[in-house]
């Protein structure tokens, strides 16, 4: 049957990560043991099943012996190490893994992905814990301060060319050499900005993260009035400032082996304009873009803080499994899967493309904002800055996981 194969399937990729768990164990691994003697030895909890009591966990080579010392000491065996009794270890796993089977997929997914495995690295941890909701919201109440940024209003590139001058600024002291450009449409006024990282390594591998800096108010029965005030601060001052917040936590990393492509596209409100053509040219052009990150709308938190919605249409389940053990090893907030029902944002444009895209949202869908597109959508007491936060870790998590190896959509 198929959960048996699949089974099959997931023990063979486990008992090999054993194989080389045992044979070099010179760097940190990833093992699957009861959560006991995880927690006994100190290691890393990725995931963890509270029925079965089976954990997924990174551990270094020290806490691999302590765990190997401790299984003896209970008298049971600690997972890497019952290699030799092969019976008796594939017999427990089958147990575990069908009983994990039925549990939260997000558990079985870092065990999915074992051949390429996200490893906790203690570094990245560090860049995001600086992550500063401050700083954030100063971001959010620059951007939203512009009466519009429409991209039918009388000047659709005041804020899009301010931006620029502020990029420089900010980034002037960068470790890394970067370009910034506009770049101009032929479906609107309105440019997109483009910030590009040449990879060290791989310059041909792109990794994309975008969000829509323009804003509408839609005013009464749709009509979309280019005078009329449109903060837009969570659609989407917030996610185009979570990237900007990104980009200057990043500059403590020396390199990116891959290319690094940030965009703040112009005119999504009126139907992913800038998006569309920087995906389809990305694609006439041939481009390996490995993912793409879009951010849009993070500022309110409809679900609680930390729940943080899932968009599974238009999107690369590969790249939601990335995303989600980002989550799991890092940032820890709860995901929630939800739809669109449609192409809602500029991630779509990329989809289209045949391109693997990822946006993890505010809230599950019918918890969103309800202000947007009108002049209410300003920081208010319902707005957290907290929330909005964890979008920039998510921004740098993933430039920085996808930007400096070679993990791929298999
Ligand atoms: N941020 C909004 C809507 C949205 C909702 C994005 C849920 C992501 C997840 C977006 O800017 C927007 O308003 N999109 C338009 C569609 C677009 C093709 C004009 C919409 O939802 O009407
Ligand atoms: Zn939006």
């Amino acid at each position: 049957s198929f959960m048996f194969n699949k089974s099959i399937f997931i023990i063979t990729i486990f008992i090999s990560a054993l194989v080389r768990a045992h044979v070099v164990a010179t760097e940190s691994q990833t093992v699957l043991t009861n959560l006991t003697s995880a927690q006994a030895v100190g290691g890393f909890i990725i995931a963890q099943d509270p029925v079965t009591q089976v954990a997924v966990v990174s551990l270094s080579p020290a806490q691999l012996n302590k765990l190997s010392a401790y299984g003896h000491s209970v008298g049971r065996c600690a997972g890497f190490e019952v290699l030799d009794q092969t019976e008796r270890a594939s017999a427990g796993i089958v147990l575990h893994q069908l009983r994990l089977n039925q549990i939260d997929q997000r558990i079985l997914s870092p065990m999915m992905l074992l051949e390429k495995q996200i490893m906790f690295d203690a570094d990245y941890k560090k860049i995001i814990d600086q992550a500063d909701p401050n700083s954030l919201k100063y971001m959010i109440t620059w951007l939203s301060s512009y009466p519009s940024r429409y991209n039918k209003s009388a000047n659709p590139n005041i804020h899009v060319n301010d931006l620029k001058i502020k990029l420089n600024e900010w980034l002037k002291d960068a470790p890394w050499k970067y370009t910034i450009e506009t770049i101009a449409h032929n479906s609107t006024k309105q440019n997109s900005l483009k910030l590009t990282i040449t990879g060290s390594k791989r310059p041909n591998e792109i990794v994309v993260l975008g969000g829509h800096l323009d804003s509408i108010n839609q005013g009464m029965f749709g009509f979309s009035l280019p005078g009329a005030k449109a903060p837009g601060a969570d659609d989407n001052a917030s996610g185009s400032s979570n990237l900007i917040e990104a980009l200057k936590l990043l500059k403590q990393v020396p390199a990116f082996e891959r290319t690094l492509e940030f965009y703040w596209y112009a005119g999504e409100e009126s139907g992913l304009l800038g998006s569309a053509e920087i995906a389809k040219s990305s694609k006439s052009n041939n481009k390996n873009v490995i993912g793409v990150l879009q951010l849009d709308m993070t500022l309110f938190p409809g679900d609680g803080e930390q729940v943080v919605g899932l968009m599974t249409d238009f999107t690369s389940p590969w790249l939601r499994s990335v995303l989600t053990q980002i989550n799991d090893i890092y940032v820890k907030a709860r995901l929630v899967d939800s739809v669109c029902g449609y192409g809602c944002s500029d991630h779509a444009s990329w989809n289209r493309q045949g391109y693997h895209a990822v946006i993890p949202f505010e809230a599950t869908m019918n918890k969103m904002n309800q202000n947007i597109h009108t002049e209410k959508d300003v920081i208010d007491s319902k707005s957290s800055m907290n929330h909005s936060n964890t979008f920039t870790k998510y921004a740098v998590l993933f430039a920085l996981v996808l930007g400096n190896s070679d993990i791929q959509a298999p």
